[in-house]
């Protein structure tokens, strides 16, 4: 289908403002970590370069918000900035945080076998999280996954903005609503199908299920469901992604 008639204009969400993607830092940015009542924010941590490499190594120092503190480590996005595809999840998950690279552990396989199904190399992609520390509560030996909060997605989004930048994907596909609400507002939602809508990071940004979901689905028809609908999602994602 014709990706300009399958896109509907998306009203620019508070959240998400045009002028983030390719704006110069300003000392007069309101987002900056400036006094103690600031809101916490990355933006003082993101130097203005379009070298994912620049861009990494800059994140590994980020203390912008308090998730560093329990975390092993910052989890850049990865994959090639060639890609015309981008796929946006949450945050790393306990094995991410160990290895230092996004989607490697049980979320990372679903999305492994998806890809293969839908016939997607993952060499194409570049795969990143919309919160790059992982958040977590200690019980016993375990480390239980926490969903990043409003505030905490607010504050990594200048990290994503900047991947945005140096990669320009034609198509982004949000992994569940937590990368969706950090790119297209708090009413964003999976939905009950991928609908292409035009927004300020890309000529097409979708939403669909998070892996994750897949593996915590109620029983074997949902999971079966599920899966289905991410392989579809992928393929169109990347169908759009390469036609000229
Ligand atoms: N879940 C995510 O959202 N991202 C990862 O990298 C791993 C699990
Ligand atoms: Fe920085 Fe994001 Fe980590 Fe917070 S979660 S410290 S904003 S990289």
């Amino acid at each position: 289908m014709d990706v300009q008639r399958k896109l509907q204009i998306l009203p620019t969400p508070r959240t998400a403002r045009p002028g983030d993607v390719g704006r110069r830092q300003s000392r007069k940015d309101p987002d900056v970590v400036n006094s103690s009542s600031a809101a916490p924010s990355a933006r003082p941590f993101v130097p203005d370069s379009v070298s994912l490499r620049t861009l990494r190594d800059a994140s590994l120092g980020c203390t912008g918000c308090d998730l560093y503190r329990h975390a092993t480590q910052t989890v850049f996005g990865a994959g090639t900035r060639r890609a015309t595809l981008m796929l946006v999840g949450e945050q790393p998950g306990d094995e991410e945080d160990t290895r230092g690279a996004p989607f490697v552990g049980p979320a990372g396989r679903v999305l492994e076998e998806a890809l293969e199904a839908a016939g997607v190399p993952r060499g194409e992609l570049y795969v990143t999280n919309a919160v790059k520390h992982f958040k977590h509560e200690e019980r016993g030996k375990w480390r239980i996954h926490k969903k990043p909060d409003a505030a905490e997605v607010r504050a990594c989004r200048p990290w994503l903005e900047a991947e945005i930048r140096a990669v320009r994907p034609r198509v982004i596909l949000c992994l569940g609503a937590t990368a969706a609400q950090s790119l297209l507002g708090p009413q964003a939602r999976v939905g009950t199908e991928a609908q292409p809508v035009a927004s300020p990071w890309a000529a097409a940004t979708l939403v669909t299920y998070h892996p994750s979901a897949v593996l915590r689905a109620r029983d074997s028809a949902s999971r079966t469901q599920m899966r289905t609908r991410l392989v579809h999602d992928l393929a169109l994602a990347r169908d759009l992604a390469t036609r000229s």
